[in-house]
């Protein structure tokens, strides 16, 4: 049987002598997120990198993981203290480790503006059913 690492991730023991600046946290109703999507598909490419779409399109139905990643946008607005709009949501990315634990890698202005609060890396964490999707987001500084 595969082992993983669980508990104490390597995020977050190297944290201990990080600042937090912030958290958020972030609830999306999949079925309502999945009928925005069917009638405005270029919402997808607004929100979302090639790379995150690519990933959500393997599973059976995107939506619920693609509604992870839009809660974890905007739990990453809610850990700077922005709303919606304040940073281009697809460069705000979620992209995956080798055990397919989740990460936060921000482009462009977003990476400038969290950089400005003394951002240095991010923990994130996902949660889906077919009918919510759920992200909680930790802003670290240095
Ligand atoms: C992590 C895991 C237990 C979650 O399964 P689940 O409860 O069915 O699903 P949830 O909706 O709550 O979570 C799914 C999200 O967990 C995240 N995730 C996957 N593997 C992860 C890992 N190793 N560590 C942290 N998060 C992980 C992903 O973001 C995933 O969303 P995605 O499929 O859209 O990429 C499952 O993916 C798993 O068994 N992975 C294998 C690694 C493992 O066992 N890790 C636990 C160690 S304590």
């Amino acid at each position: 049987m595969r082992r993983y690492r669980c508990g104490v991730t390597e995020g977050v023991r190297s944290s201990s002598d990080a600042g937090v600046v912030g958290i958020g946290t972030d609830l999306v109703d999949v079925d309502r997120f999945r009928t925005v999507l069917q009638r405005r598909p270029s919402v997808a490419d607004r929100l979302f990198t090639p790379h995150e779409r690519t990933y959500a399109e393997r599973a059976a139905d995107p939506a619920a993981r693609l509604a992870a990643r839009f809660a974890a946008k905007e739990a990453a607005l809610k850990a700077l203290g922005y709303g919606l709009g304040g940073m281009r949501m697809a460069e705000i990315e979620v992209v995956r480790d080798d055990d397919g634990r989740p990460e936060l890698v921000l482009h462009g202005a977003a990476r400038s503006t969290a950089a400005t609060h003394g951002v240095s890396r991010w923990l994130v964490s996902l949660s889906h059913t077919d009918h919510l999707a759920q992200a909680t987001v930790v802003a670290l500084g240095k």
